[in-house]
């Protein structure tokens, strides 16, 4: 099969882990007879360096032509720490998401059994947890009105919700749920938020259509403590954008490190496949981040984005192996025996040509 897939590695890490996953989808490649084009485009503050702007419209062009989209991280702190700067990388991350149409944001949290005690959590707390949010991505307070008053001296940001927005993430949510275990949890602040109620009533006037499906409704309060402590409760849960950012960062702990859990983007055109931890500047061009994210994202892109099953199955395969032989980056071990991220990236590529 012929795979065209545009490559955004974006800034901090993202070059590195980008790297091994390239390496491992090229394993793949040549392991199952796959031609795989990859075209290279510039994103967040490395294309503000070159282009001035973070999501220049020669990297939508590829996205758009593309077939799949792997994308690294965005951000760097020399933007973080001055609030007058009138172009962020991250406005490259947002622009990307609208203008692609990426409105569900799937992102799974799963244990590995040979990481059971990486967790901050107890191992009978975590063990066998399997569920996937989806989180909402082109809605809500991220890009809703927003400015000063007052002379600069208030501001605001508003959350903004159309129902037809609702319906089409929900619907992806009950989809979901049918494959899966047949219960889906809705998110929401709809004791508080007018734009929450309106999800809670959208999401109610589809179960009919879904009447296999379980749906519980619930606080986004309630739902940071429950998944922590009873995260076994939760299948598919679905949620604004806002509180999604916000739960899945708390999810990724369960797994024992926020490099290894992946996500996709699917929408209306092209998905991008990308891991769900950020730029990490401080760990930039050192050779140590967990690439194991962005292997595992590109291993969600083989399986939806290209229906290979059996590809995906063996990236996974072959992390499993990796962890269970603790070839594994710094973040895994306690300082000792630890493995760089091209080493990991080698080691994975050489496991699936065996
Ligand atoms: C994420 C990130 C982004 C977000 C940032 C970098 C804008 O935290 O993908 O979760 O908030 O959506
Ligand atoms: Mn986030």
């Amino acid at each position: 099969m012929k795979l065209n897939i545009a490559l955004l590695p974006g800034d901090g890490i993202g070059p590195e882990v980008i790297d091994q996953a390239v390496k491992v989808s090229n394993s793949i490649a040549t392991k199952f007879n796959h031609e795989i084009t990859w075209v290279k485009a510039l994103v967040g503050a490395a294309a503000i360096d070159k282009f001035g702007d973070p999501y220049p419209n020669e990297t939508h062009e590829i996205c758009l032509k593309a077939d799949a989209i792997l994308f690294g991280a965005i951000g760097d702190p020399k933007y973080d720490n001055d609030p007058s700067a009138k172009v962020r990388p991250e406005q490259g991350l947002l622009k990307m998401r609208k203008d692609l149409g990426l409105f569900a944001n799937v992102r799974p949290t799963f244990t590995f059994p040979s990481l059971l005690d990486k967790s901050p959590l107890k191992k009978e707390i975590i063990e066998g947890t399997d569920l996937v949010f989806l989180r909402e991505l082109t809605g809500g307070i991220y890009f809703g009105k927003r400015g000063r008053l007052d002379n600069g001296n208030t501001a605001y940001d508003t959350c903004t919700y159309s129902r037809g927005e609702i319906q089409r993430i929900a619907k992806k949510g009950f989809d979901l749920a049918m494959k899966r275990s047949k219960r889906l949890c809705c998110v929401d602040k709809a004791n508080v938020l007018e734009s929450s109620r309106l999800w809670r009533e959208t999401v109610q006037a589809m179960e009919k259509d879904y009447p296999e499906v379980s749906v519980s409704y619930e606080f986004v309060d309630a739902v940071a403590m429950r998944l922590v402590q009873w995260p076994k409760s939760y299948d598919v849960l679905i949620t604004e954008n806002l509180f999604g950012d916000i739960l899945t960062d708390e999810a990724s702990v369960i797994s024992g490190s926020m490099g290894l859990m992946p996500s996709a983007s699917v929408g209306l055109k092209t998905s991008l496949y990308e891991p769900i931890h950020g730029s990490y500047p401080q760990a930039a061009g050192k050779n140590i981040a967990n690439p194991l994210a962005t292997i595992l994202s590109a291993a969600m892109m083989f399986d939806d984005a290209f229906k290979l099953k059996e590809e995906a199955r063996l990236i996974r395969r072959v992390v499993n192996l990796s962890l269970e032989k603790s070839i594994v980056t710094e973040d895994l071990t306690n300082g000792e025996n630890s493995y760089s991220t091209s080493e990991v990236g080698t080691w994975l590529s050489n496991a699936i040509l065996k």
